[in-house]
C-alpha cells in the first residue's frame, strides 16, 4: 500500500515554485471543444492527474491533443467530427468532466453525460448548470444515471444564478459564446479562473464582457477558432506552500504567485502573527513560534477560499487559543478534522462552524486522505507533529499537486512516499475462526 511517511518537527526553509492553475486549465481544456478550426495552445499547464483525466476525456470525444510535460504546453485540436457522449468512468473520476457540457451543446447541439456521483466534501448537485443550459434553449432529459441535453440552436437570455457556482458560470459562458443574441449571467462566480476562461474565449473569437465581475455579458458568434494562452499560477497550491511554511515556523519563498489572488489568506496569516514579505522573486513567508488565534469564514472569491480551509484549520489548531472556521461553500468539508483528531486535535463542530481549541501538540499517527485538500491538511499536520505520520491514499494529492512530497523534501522536510505492505493486513489463513454453529456475521 502506498503511503506518505513524515517525520515532523522540521522547519521548512528555501524556495518553491508554483505550477500553473489546475482549476483554470480544466475549463480551458473544455473550451477547446468550441474551436472548429485551428489549435488551442495552453502554456503553464501543470502535469497533475485531473488535467490528464480531462485530456483522456477530450481524446474520447475525438479531439487530438499533445502535451509536452517539460515545456508545460498542451495543444488541442477539435477540428474533427466530435462524439458528444461522456462515459461514467470519466465523470466518476473527476466532477470537472461536467465542463464539457456547455461547449459540446454549443458545438454539436447535443451532449450525453453521466451524472456525477457523491463527493466527500458535499452533495455538489448540478441543478444550476442544467437550469442555465435549459434557459439557453436546451431540452434536458435524465435516465439511467445519464443527463442528455439537446437543442436546435441556443438563444441568449438573462440567467441569474442562485449561488455564484464556478462550474455553472463556466458551463453557461461556454454555451453562450455561440448562442444567438446576448446572454447575461447574474450573480456569476468572480474567481480568477473565470477571468482566464473569458480571456481565452475572447482570443478564440468570442465576445465575453465582465468576466471576474458579478455580471457577465456574452454576445453570441457563429464560430470560434484556435488561440494560444498562458495560464495563471495556481493560487491554491501557492496558499498551501504559504501555510506549510507557517505551520512549521519556517522561512519559505513561494515563487511565481499573484499576491492579490491570495489576499484573503495573506490578511489572515498576518492577523495570526505570520510575516509576509512581497519581494522580487515571490512571497517570503516567515512563521512565528506564538500564533494568534483567528476566526475564518470561507466565501466565494475574493473571500477566503474553501480549497484552503482544511490546510488553514491546521494552523488555527496550532494557535495559542480558540479559533473558528466557518465553511460556507460546501456543507460537508470538515471530514479532515476527524483524521486530525487522531493526531491530537481538539475541536467541536456545530453545523457549518468548527471551534478549534489550540494550541495543539500534534502527534504522529496513521491517517487517511479522503480528498485532495484534506490530504494536504494531513501532510501539513504531519510536518508539524512530534514523531512519525503515515498518510494513506496519497494518490489524491497527485490530482492537484505536482511532485508534492519532492518539493517538501527540497524545503528540508523529512518526508517520503513508499509502498508499504501493511504489516497488520489479515491474510485468509488468519481469518477469525467460526465456532461450531455460530452464525457468520
Ligand atoms: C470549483 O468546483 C473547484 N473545482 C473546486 O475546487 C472549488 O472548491 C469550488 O469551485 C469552489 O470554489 C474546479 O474548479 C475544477 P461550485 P465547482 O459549483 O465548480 C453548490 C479543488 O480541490 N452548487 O462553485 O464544482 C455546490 O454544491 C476543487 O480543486 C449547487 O448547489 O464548485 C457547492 O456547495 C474542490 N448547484 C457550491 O455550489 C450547482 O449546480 C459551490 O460549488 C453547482 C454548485
Amino acid at each position: 500500500m502506498e503511503k506518505i511517511i513524515i517525520k515532523g518537527g522540521q522547519p521548512l526553509r528555501g524556495k518553491v515554485a508554483v505550477e500553473g492553475s489546475k482549476n483554470a486549465v480544466l475549463p480551458l481544456q473544455a473550451a477547446a471543444i468550441l474551436a472548429v478550426q485551428g489549435t488551442v495552445t495552453l502554456n503553464n499547464v501543470p502535469p497533475v492527474t485531473d488535467v490528464k483525466v480531462m485530456d483522456r476525456l477530450l481524446g474520447f470525444l475525438n479531439l487530438k491533443t499533445a502535451y509536452g510535460e517539460k515545456q508545460r504546453q498542451l495543444v488541442l485540436n477539435a477540428s474533427f467530427p466530435l462524439s458528444s457522449e461522456a462515459p461514467y468512468d470519466y465523470v466518476n473520476q473527476m466532477r470537472a468532466s461536467l465542463l464539457v457540457m456547455g461547449p459540446l451543446l454549443a458545438r454539436t447541439g447535443h451532449v450525453r453525460i453521466a451524472l456525477p456521483g457523491g463527493c466527500s466534501i458535499g452533495a455538489r448537485p448540478i441543478d444550476l448548470h442544467l437550469a442555465g443550459l435549459e434557459k439557453l434553449g436546451a431540452e434536458i432529459k435524465q435516465d439511467a444515471g445519464f443527463i442528455e441535453a439537446s437543442c436546435e440552436h441556443l438563444v441568449g437570455t438573462r440567467i441569474p444564478l442562485d449561488f455564484p457556482s464556478v462550474g455553472a458560470t463556466e458551463n453557461i459562458m461556454m454555451a453562450a459564446t455561440m448562442a444567438a443574441g446576448i446572454t447575461t449571467i447574474e450573480n456569476a462566480s468572480c474567481e480568477p479562473e473565470i477571468i482566464e476562461l473569458g480571456n481565452l474565449l475572447n482570443k478564440m473569437g468570442a465576445h465575453v464582457h465582465g468576466a471576474g465581475s458579478k455580471v457577465i455579458r456574452i454576445q453570441g458568434v457563429y464560430y470560434l477558432h484556435g488561440a494560444e494562452y498562458t495560464v495563471i499560477p495556481d493560487r491554491i497550491e501557492a496558499g498551501t506552500w504559504m501555510l506549510a511554511s507557517a505551520v512549521t515556523n519556517g522561512d519559505v519563498i513561494v515563487q511565481g504567485t499573484v499576491p492579490e489572488h491570495n489576499a484573503s489568506l495573506i490578511a489572515k496569516l498576518e492577523e495570526m502573527g505570520v510575516t509576509i514579505i512581497k519581494q522580487a522573486d515571490g512571497l517570503r513567508v516567515l512563521g512565528t513560534s506564538v500564533l494568534i488565534p483567528a476566526n475564518v469564514k470561507t466565501m466565494p472569491y475574493p473571500g477566503f477560499p474553501t480549497d484552503l480551509q482544511p490546510q488553514m484549520t491546521v494552523l488555527q489548531l496550532l494557535a495559542n487559543g480558540t479559533s473558528t472556521m466557518e465553511e460556507h461553500v460546501f456543507e460537508k468539508r470538515f471530514i479532515h478534522l476527524e483524521e486530525l483528531r487522531r493526531m491530537n486535535a481538539k475541536f467541536q463542530i456545530s453545523g457549518s462552524v468548527a471551534i478549534l481549541d489550540g494550541p495543539t501538540r500534534f502527534s504522529g499517527a496513521e491517517v487517511t486522505a479522503s480528498d485532495l485538500r484534506a490530504g494536504a491538511s494531513l501532510v501539513l499536520a504531519g510536518l508539524a507533529a512530534d514523531g512519525i505520520t503515515q498518510i494513506r491514499n496519497p494518490q489524491c494529492l497527485d490530482r492537484g499537486y505536482y511532485h508534492f512530497y519532492q518539493k517538501l523534501r527540497a524545503l528540508g522536510a523529512k518526508i517520503d512516499r513508499l509502498n508499504i505492505e501493511d504489516k497488520f493486513k489479515i491474510t485468509p489463513d488468519q481469518q477469525p475462526r467460526q465456532n461450531k454453529g455460530q452464525e457468520k456475521e
